[in-house]
């Protein structure tokens, strides 16, 4: 399906110019990506007049180039739109501008302003929109809707009347490479690509869920039928899917009853509660369980688990009156991510002066509609053998409260 040395039609004079990178390990310099990243930019071609929208990553620059070059032929690009301009998109803009000077480029009073401070260049032609204007290309007509804060202050959405496609920036967008795949239907996405869409999301986006909302809301009586994000899978199919999880995400509701235990340890001592208790709830017939040691994950899987589950449990180590930096870290990144409407437990330990359990409560506090469930347990190195029926105690109350 995808070529490598041209762009591919995903409909009427509409072609895709995109690919993979399995090269990076880390994406925005903080979140692992061990399965690599899809960058897509679109161009549309309608009546001798040509369009590009957004362009890709720098490390695959040459891909795009090849591509783009050998659709385009020897004609000319009339306009470049810029959706979205964190270089992960625009690191391409500047060469546009050096292959064809007389582009105009369509972006709002933000994108140029980004553009200027960015790559230092004010292009010739520039053609600035506000919400709702509409911009012509061949038999096309384009509008654009600002989706402020749906990753960046200058986001706007494109969106297609003649072909019904929603050119979406960052929203829809996954982590992990394609694997040859150009559409959400070619591949098993809920088993295969939910948890890095997910991850992706609550990462990137997760902290403006009343901006996604807002967008959402303008965009409800527009026919789509066609998203196509900057990255991840083109949705042509049951999009209903894919705006139903961003609509749960964004408003914080949990997608699915069952429980994230997020523990740190240094000696291992909490990390053994943490398992008994997840061995707890599955005796208790919690079926959506997992575990992760914050010592070890990147914060990112957790705080995706955060949106995901209707339940939290924190357990963590003192260290030096403190909790531990991992525990932290962990708790710092739900917080800014804006986790909130969940059920948490507590679970503290220390080997002389516990702190972790109140000072997890105190983090916790800042986040809003957070509900504790059970009591909070307090272990002394490690669990004493007196102590189980309180574990016990805890486990029935979280299995109690997904009831
Ligand atoms: C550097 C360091 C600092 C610690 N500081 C404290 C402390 O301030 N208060 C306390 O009660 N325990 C403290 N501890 C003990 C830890 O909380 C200890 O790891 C825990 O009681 C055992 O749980 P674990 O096996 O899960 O690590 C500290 C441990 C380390 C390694
Ligand atoms: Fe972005
Ligand atoms: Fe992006």
């Amino acid at each position: 399906m995808m070529s490598n040395d041209a762009a591919v039609s995903i409909g009427d004079g509409v072609y895709w110019i995109g690919g993979d990178d399995r090269t990076a390990t880390i994406f925005e310099g903080a979140f692992p990506i061990p399965e690599g990243v899809s960058y897509n930019s679109y161009l549309i071609s309608s009546k001798d007049t040509t369009c590009l929208l957004d362009t890709v990553d720098a490390s695959i620059a040459s891909k795009f180039w090849k591509n783009l070059r050998t659709t385009m032929g020897d004609r000319k690009l009339d306009y470049l739109v810029i959706n979205h301009m964190e270089p992960d998109h625009g690191a391409c803009i500047t060469q546009v501008l050096e292959a064809w000077p007389d582009v105009t480029v369509v972006g709002n009073s933000k994108t140029f302003t980004m553009l200027e401070n960015f790559y230092h260049v004010v292009p010739k032609n520039r053609m600035e929109v506000k919400e709702g204007d509409t911009l012509t290309i061949g038999d096309h007509v384009l509008k654009f809707y600002f989706a402020v804060m749906v990753h960046w202050p200058e986001v706007m959405f494109t969106y297609d009347e003649t072909t019904r496609m929603l050119f979406c920036a960052d929203a829809f967008g996954t982590f992990k490479a394609m694997s040859g795949a150009l559409y959400a239907d070619e591949m098993d996405f809920d088993r295969d690509y939910l948890e890095e869409a997910r991850r992706y999301y609550s990462n990137i986006v997760g902290k403006y869920g009343s901006k996604v909302q807002a967008v959402l809301g303008k965009l409800k009586d527009v026919p789509i039928e066609m998203l196509c994000p900057l990255h991840g899978p083109i949705w042509r199919r049951d999009l209903g899917y894919i705006i139903g999880k961003y609509d749960l995400w964004s408003r914080y509701e949990p997608e699915d009853k069952g429980v994230m235990i997020a523990y740190t340890s240094v000696y291992g001592n909490t990390g053994v509660v943490a398992e008994k208790l997840a061995h707890l709830l599955k005796e208790r017939g919690v079926s959506n369980v997992v575990v992760h040691s914050m010592t070890t994950e990147h914060t990112s899987y957790a705080v995706s688990d955060a949106f995901r589950f209707s339940n939290i449990v924190f357990a963590a180590t003192t260290y030096n009156n403190n909790l531990h930096p991992t525990m932290s870290a962990t708790l710092e990144d739900m917080e800014n991510m804006a986790v909130q409407n969940r059920r948490y437990s507590v679970i503290g330990n220390g080997s002389w002066a516990p702190q972790a359990d109140r000072l997890i409560e105190e983090r916790v506090s800042k986040m809003k509609d957070m509900t504790k469930v059970g009591e909070t347990l307090v272990i002394k190195s490690s669990l004493a053998p007196e102590q189980i029926p309180e574990l016990e105690k805890l486990a029935d109350d979280i299995a109690a409260s997904m009831r």
